[in-house]
């Protein structure tokens, strides 16, 4: 199985943002992994350059929020259509989301932006990967 990082060692930010190679068919959500890569796009931005904590913060809680709440809209579609790897693909979100959760408390405990960028970095690679290896289940 050949796997496809999309650009996710370009630190510069080109090549890690949404295209039509990770459309998973259904409009959506697609829709919804575009606003992600914006939110990561828009956190990468914020800490790298170094802007005030309650910014930072705001970014971050923007992006948790989405997070949870596409993953609960993902998990609902897969499960009216019957996806067989619902299980696998719900653990998954578990995993990130708990890995989020302490990045976000560790940034709050440190007011260190390159925790948020580092977690954006992360994040955006972790989201390509998961789009074509688990999400292109479904497709
Ligand atoms: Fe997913």
């Amino acid at each position: 199985m050949g796997l496809y990082y999309g650009g996710v060692t370009d630190a510069g930010g080109a090549g890690m943002s949404w295209h039509e190679g990770l459309s998973v068919g259904d409009e959506t959500l697609d829709g919804h992994h575009k606003h992600l890569f914006l939110l990561l796009e828009q956190l990468a931005v914020v800490g790298r350059n170094g802007d005030e904590h309650t910014v930072i913060e705001r970014v971050l809680a923007e992006l948790q929020g989405y997070i949870g709440y596409h993953f609960l809209h993902e998990e609902t579609w897969m499960r009216e259509k019957g996806f067989h790897f619902l299980e696998d693909h719900q653990s998954s979100h578990q995993v990130i989301r708990s890995r989020v959760e302490e990045i976000a408390e560790r940034y709050a405990a440190d007011h260190d932006p390159a925790i948020a960028e580092e977690l954006a970095v992360f994040l955006t690679g972790w989201l390509i990967h998961h789009i074509e290896i688990e999400d292109f289940a479904y497709k």
